[in-house]
């Protein structure tokens, strides 16, 4: 896991510059499918359910697991790129929203309150904690911000399985939902809304992977760490594996 999660950091930062105004979501995919064979792994989303590309790109209204493209990004737009690799059979997953060029402050709060969401929902993780305790942290902390999270989709089990239970959802209540045992990896990924919670579902030719759009044309924000759940020895409840390496580059 720490070697998938790894790769799958180094890839966020291998992509981060490429994301300029005029470039494709498929230039971006057809680099990150080289990045990843290059390193000796497997992009996930390749063939999944039938879906047909390495990453998923969401711009804009689009909420998660857009397909890429060949539709040029443009000045103002937000990009969520969200890379899963494989290692030695076991799954890396992360995301982050990127900015096209300048954007709107709109964009920015949007976005900043994404991140936060996914750095509250972390720190609630505990081992013999719930995914409810998650929910919880995330979910009041969206509302506040005046912004809308997704209860439909949201974060998974994963190791061997790329999805695997518990569903890690970014709305609860404190102690409800699955427990979180030590020494298993979940993913903690909120999608938030910028006008509110709805959402349309949307298929994907040749594959049983939707895609999701805000039901208004609003803007949507994610970011996605995979996590692992610690023990509580040392006061250590969790360890974000997907976390950017600072000795890297
Ligand atoms: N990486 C996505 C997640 O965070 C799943 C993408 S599945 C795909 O769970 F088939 F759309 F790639
Ligand atoms: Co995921
Ligand atoms: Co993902």
């Amino acid at each position: 896991m720490r070697s998938a999660c790894r790769l799958a950091a180094r890839l966020l930062e291998y992509i981060e510059p490429y994301i300029q105004p005029g470039v494709t979501t498929n230039r971006l995919d057809q680099l990150c499918y080289e990045y990843i064979l290059d390193h000796k792994a497997t992009p996930a989303p390749l063939g999944y359910m039938g879906f047909p590309k390495s990453i998923c790109t969401s711009v804009n209204d689009c909420i998660c697991h857009g397909v890429p493209d060949t539709r040029p990004l443009q000045e103002g737009d937000m990009v969520n790129v969200d890379v899963t690799c494989i290692k030695e059979g076991f799954h890396g997953d992360t995301s982050k929203t990127f900015f096209v060029g300048e954007v709107s402050q709109r964009v920015k709060d949007l976005t900043n309150c994404a991140f936060q969401a996914m750095q509250k929902g972390i720190e609630a993780i505990k081992p013999h904690g719930t995914t409810g305790d998650i929910g919880f942290a995330v979910g009041r902390f969206v509302t506040r911000q005046g912004f809308f999270p997704v209860r439909e989709i949201g974060g998974h089990g994963i190791g061997k399985k790329f999805h695997d239970d518990p569903f890690v959802p970014s709305v609860g209540k404190k102690g409800k939902g699955d427990i979180l045992p030590p020494w298993s990896c979940i993913t903690v990924e909120p999608m938030v809304n910028e006008l509110s919670e709805g959402i349309r579902e949307l298929s994907i030719p040749g594959s049983s992977v939707k895609y999701y759009h805000t039901v208004d044309q609003g803007l949507s924000a994610q970011f996605e760490h995979t996590v692992l759940v610690r023990d509580g020895a040392e006061g250590v409840n969790y360890e974000i594996l997907t976390a950017r390496d600072p000795h890297f580059n």
